[in-house]
């Protein structure tokens, strides 16, 4: 999974996710309204520092970071320094105010908010055998797999805090991987919030055959470690929150954030036809993003350091 998506060549050094799947940036610039907004609440609860980290972290090709800029007010605006952490090399036509980064910065004071970022930090997948025995699963580039030997150590606790019974047939996504990872981001903040927003489970519904999968442009392909597609898995986020953090369906976090979705009044088609026309496409365009069988069933992770979480 290392090599198929960040490796040389790899599909995320090579390709925009943009071209391939559509995240919450992607379908609505009320996505990165409501970020703003976000932002600007955090700045609020640090007192308005002096200079206010805004860090988009799998940053993709910067869509989320350019957009956040352009809808913060411009009294918050003129003290943000602008982060985009991406495998991928910094893309032509980057705002040039916005810095390209390996890693968040360290000891930065602000909002952290990576989304759709922890389905792809790669993970093993583990499938419980006959004997009801605990096996890494091993997969060939052309996809054909097969058990290895069993798991241990720091896997197989993980496995039995997070993920357990595994009876025989049952398959589980080690999330360890993504644990560390939102635990490295999250600590990168010296004060402010860390966000990870992504589809997930908890323990009480782990999906009994996993979930990992391929995506290739625009359509869901079986998982196959080529390089060609997209590898993506579901996150445990009950696990990443076990540090600390509040967890928050997309519906209420951006709700909370005033993405309602309300429809405008019938009256205004009449009166100014040009802002029922708007008013009703970013209504229909938040409809989407709260659509609680959608986007809005993706969770929220927020992890306050040093300040109250800034939603309800
Ligand atoms: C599914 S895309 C999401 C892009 C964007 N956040 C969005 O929502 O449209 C995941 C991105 O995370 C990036 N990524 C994965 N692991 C990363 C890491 N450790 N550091 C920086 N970027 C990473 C990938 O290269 C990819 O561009």
């Amino acid at each position: 999974m290392e090599r198929a998506l960040y490796g040389p060549g790899g599909f995320f050094v090579r390709e925009a996710p943009g071209a391939h799947f559509r995240t919450s940036v992607h379908a609505s610039g009320l996505f990165a309204r409501a970020v703003a907004e976000l932002l600007a609440r955090v700045d609020t609860a640090l007192g308005h520092p002096a200079e206010l980290a805004f860090t988009d972290l799998g940053a993709g090709r910067g869509e989320l970071v350019t957009g956040v800029l352009a809808a913060l007010p411009p009294a918050v605006r003129r003290r943000v320094r602008a982060y985009a952490v991406e495998r991928a090399a910094r893309p032509d036509g980057l705002g040039p105010d916005i810095e390209w980064c390996a890693r968040p910065p360290a000891g930065a004071t602000g909002l952290l908010f990576a989304n759709e970022w922890l389905d792809n930090v790669p993970l093993d997948v583990v499938e419980a055998d006959a004997a009801g025995v605990v096996r890494r699963v091993l997969v060939a580039p052309d996809g054909r797999e097969e058990l290895a030997g069993p798991v241990d150590g720091a896997d197989a606790a993980w496995l039995r805090r997070w993920w357990w019974p595994l009876p025989p047939g049952a398959r589980a996504e080690i999330g360890r991987t993504r644990d560390a990872a939102w635990e490295a981001a999250a600590g990168s903040l010296r004060r402010g919030v860390a966000v990870a927003v992504d589809y997930g489970h908890t323990r009480a519904g782990r999906p009994p055959y996993g979930t990992l999968t391929g995506y290739r442009e625009g359509r869901q392909v079986p998982p196959v470690p080529d390089g060609r597609g997209d590898l993506t898995a579901h996150v445990a986020l009950d696990a990443c929150a076990a540090g600390g953090g509040e967890l928050r369906t997309q519906r209420a976090a951006l709700r909370a954030l005033g993405v309602t979705g309300t429809r405008p009044p019938l009256a205004l088609a009449t009166a100014d036809p040009a802002a029922y026309v708007r008013a009703l496409a970013a209504a229909g365009e938040a409809a989407e993003l709260t659509d609680p069988g959608g986007l809005g069933a993706f969770t929220w992770l927020l992890r306050p350091v040093g300040v109250p979480c800034p939603l309800p």
